[in-house]
């Protein structure tokens, strides 16, 4: 029933709680047809501005998303509600796009309030995939749990929600410029010109473009999602790679049937080209946010726990990186590679749970400069998400200014610090209770594992995850079960936050290999004894009623 408010068109609405509107790991995250319920979205935009303190009315708001589809309706949804919340003015990006870290970049840029993003990241787009939405704080980064937890409060306990009764045809998101709804400012902003001064701010374009005008080939793989704007611009427009060296670079509302994640299974056209006579001298692919990023060799596709190692390991050849690292941090699944340099460097590195909001404080803090997570993500402190175009500029930085190549970099890399092999097998759609079953079967075991031999290793720590925030110290619990072996090697279990149908199981494994000769083994062949080891341990396959992992990264 609406109720007109009889304040400048505004209506309030009321509504009853949807159940399980609980942010995961990256924001609320559910099938499109879900979303599009009558109420489903308002309920929780409003829960959004309801664990908003007072001083957000009269500030400013960022609004975007990665393009898929539903992309626009929530958009103009979000602008009434944000009129009716009474933000003074917000910021949008054309055609409702910004890629995740763009609208990180526009909210910092900006010193707006926060910032509201529509995605489901890499997760399938279209009428039968997924949407999402997620809030930001003023420091360009997701919100922390603390904020969280008080929208899924709210969540529960919505009636009413409010929203002006402005016409959607009225709201012309495609044209530059700004316009009123009510007493609040819509601006519609370029979505990739702040973004695109602020990678030439932190990187050596000239090199760069020196080292393509000289004839460097590269293929860059927007795989149909919100990167190829970002990537056509900077890559070919200003940096001068030849036309069509930005693939799949439309935005489609079901990414064109591709499924935006980059990994060597989801973009395995890239890794096959990589692969052959005709490979270029470098590959690259981002996701349907354009926050993750895989980076391909000849022959080779960079594991991301090596990717953030190498990156920090020659951070200082980067101009806004040149004074050196404040210190490192990753998810605790990431390899430990990344420990390996910090300890070289003597700065810090941090484990933290997995999920980018757990790196704010610490960027905030001036703890860390670079972030990573083995789920294909980087980035620094020039904004507060992972950022995919970013890393692959690092890498073009990178190779512009040592004349080494990908491969190069990498092996010179394992003879340096060792090889640490790396892997994950996740087990998709597994029915939720015997996941969590699973998970607490195991959990109860931990204590009599200790000291356990399995065939060459020996338990020598296993736990639950829990992090206390150097900055805040705010707790986090349960955030993944390690197994670490005498020597160092791991195995990690832990359910997805992000995904929509069932529940994902991740397991991840890691062995440090420091003898040369055993570098080109095959990853799977190197961490075969810890595959079957998590098995008898967790009992997966039996539990799960899957001979196999679906996916291996
Ligand atoms: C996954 C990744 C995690 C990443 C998140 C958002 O979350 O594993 O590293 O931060 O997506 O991109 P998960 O589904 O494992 O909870
Ligand atoms: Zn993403």
């Amino acid at each position: 029933m609406i109720v007109f408010g009889g304040v400048m068109g505004i209506c309030v609405v009321n509504t009853t709680p949807f159940a399980g509107q609980k942010p995961g790991t990256s924001g609320l995250r559910k099938k499109v047809t879900v979303f599009s319920q009558a109420g489903y979205l308002e309920n929780f935009v409003q829960a959004i501005f309801n664990s908003l303190p007072a001083d957000s009315k009269g500030s400013t708001l960022v609004v975007g998303g990665d393009g898929r589809y539903y992309n626009r309706v929530a958009i103009k949804t979000i602008l009434k509600m944000a009129s009716a919340h009474g933000f003074a003015k917000v910021l949008v990006g054309r055609g409702g796009i910004l890629s995740t870290p763009a609208a990180s970049c526009v909210i910092r840029k900006n010193a707006a309030y926060g910032g509201i993003i529509l995605s489901a990241s890499h997760n399938p787009g279209g009428v039968d995939g997924d949407f999402g939405i997620k809030y930001n704080i003023s420091n360009g980064g997701p919100a922390p749990e603390s904020i969280t937890n008080a929208i899924y409060e709210h969540t529960e306990s919505i009636s009413q929600y409010y929203i002006s009764d402005v016409a959607d045809e009225l709201i012309d998101l495609d044209t530059l410029g700004t316009f009123k709804i009510d007493n609040m400012l819509v601006e519609v902003v370029d979505s990739v010109a702040d973004y695109a001064d602020m990678l030439e701010s932190i990187f050596d374009f000239d090199a760069i473009k020196k080292m393509i005008a000289s004839g460097f080939s590269l293929r860059f793989d927007a795989m149909s999602a919100v990167s190829g704007p970002y990537a056509k611009r900077i890559i070919e427009d200003i940096l001068g790679a030849p036309k069509g060296s930005v693939v799949n670079c439309e935005p489609k509302e079901d990414f064109g049937g591709l499924h935006p994640d980059p990994n060597p299974v989801n973009a395995s056209e890239l890794v096959a080209i990589m692969n052959s006579e005709q490979a270029p001298d470098f590959g690259a692919a981002s996701d349907g946010d354009a926050d993750r990023n895989m980076i391909v060799g000849k022959n080779l596709a960079v594991a991301p726990s090596d990717s953030l190692a190498i990156l920090a390991a020659h951070a200082k050849l980067v101009p806004a990186y040149r004074d050196g690292l404040l210190g490192i941090a990753r998810s605790m699944p990431t390899s430990t590679a990344a420990d390996r340099v910090a300890k070289h460097l003597g700065i810090p590195c941090y484990e933290t749970p997995t999920g980018w909001k757990f790196f704010g404080n610490l960027l905030d803090a001036g703890k860390v400069t670079l972030c990573g997570e083995e789920s294909y993500g980087t980035g620094s402190n020039h904004i507060r998400e992972k950022d995919g175009v970013w890393a692959v500029i690092f890498w073009l930085n990178l190779i512009a200014v040592t004349g080494k190549s990908v491969n190069q970099l990498v092996f010179e890399h394992w003879l340096q610090f060792g090889r640490n092999f790396y892997s994950r097998h996740d087990y998709e759609a597994v029915e939720s209770a015997a996941a969590n079953k699973l998970v607490e079967d195991l959990r109860a075991k931990l204590g009599q594992l200790v000291g356990q031999q399995f065939g060459n290793y020996t338990v020598a720590l296993a736990d639950d995850f829990s992090y206390t925030d150097p900055v805040d110290n705010s707790v986090s619990h349960k955030q993944g079960i390690r197994i670490i072996f005498s020597d160092g090697s791991r195995i990690v279990m832990r359910l997805s936050g992000t995904g929509t149908e069932g529940a994902t199981l991740r397991v991840y494994l890691e062995k440090y290999e420091a003898d040369s000769k055993k570098f080109g083994l095959d990853t799977q062949e190197a961490l075969r004894e810890l595959i079957e080891i998590a098995d008898s341990i967790a009992e997966i396959k039996q539990r799960t009623n899957m001979p196999e992992p679906t996916v291996v990264t």
